[in-house]
């Protein structure tokens, strides 16, 4: 499963990609209003510390003008994907965008049979949103499942992006779902590395290695010290 962080926030971004394990990075507009400053330098800052797909998402409610800006968007940077609201006029435009080679993420995706549009629209990724599903009292997961079967039944090959993800939990069950992606707040992804245990194993490991005769001869001949 890959790994995506849902932010606008550079730094955030930078530490996530520093890990190793962050493949890609999500957008939208409330996450650019959160970075506070221009759409377009974040954008390319982010694509360039983040070599895999960075989703940046059109406006327009017009197909012509979703297309108008998703050509735009797509020139700023290779990997750039122009992330699309599932609207009807939105579909048209994925699949112009798709036969001019440029790769789509179809949002705001609520319902399994939304994505099936979306995926026979041509659709690069399809981001189900089941943190927001959950809100309303709804399993969101419930969702990542029925469109992860849809697509496999049919073999589409728009990647299902699991979206709106609110907790570790979130990303262990769309990863047991067979969801190709989740994207995550970088919070998530922090608290995916913790676990008391380890900490508590940790302090026990390192108490005891003190006991160890050699441990301070074979400490420095490990730092290099010797
Ligand atoms: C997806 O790409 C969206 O940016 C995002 O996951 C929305 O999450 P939220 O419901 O936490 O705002």
């Amino acid at each position: 499963m890959k790994i995506f962080l849902d932010t606008a926030d550079v730094e955030a971004i930078r530490q996530g990609v520093a890990l190793g394990v962050v493949d890609g990075v999500t957008t939208n507009p409330t996450l650019a209003a959160k970075a506070g400053r221009g759409f377009k330098e974040t954008v390319l800052e982010i694509a360039e510390i983040c070599p895999g797909p960075v989703s940046a998402e059109t406006v327009g409610l017009e197909a012509d003008q979703i297309v108008k800006e998703g050509r735009i968007l797509a020139k700023w940077a290779p990997n750039i994907i122009v992330k699309v609201p599932l609207l009807a006029e939105g579909l048209k435009a994925v699949k112009q965008l798709t036969e001019e080679g440029i790769k789509t993420n179809v949002t705001l995706v609520f319902s399994p049979a939304q994505a099936l549009l979306a995926a026979k629209a041509g659709a690069t990724f399809v981001s189900p949103f089941l943190g927001r599903y959950d809100d309303i009292g709804q399993e969101g997961m419930q969702l990542v499942r029925d469109i992860v079967k849809i697509y496999r039944n049919y073999d589409f090959k728009t990647e299902v992006l699991a979206a709106s993800i609110r907790s570790p939990l979130h990303v262990v069950e769309a990863a047991l779902a067979g969801a190709d992606i989740g994207t995550m707040p970088p919070k998530v992804l922090e608290q995916m590395i913790q676990h008391p245990l380890t900490d508590k194993g940790l302090a026990s490991f390192l108490k005891d290695w003190e006991t160890v005769p050699d441990a301070k001869t074979v400490f420095e001949e490990l730092e290099g010290r010797r």
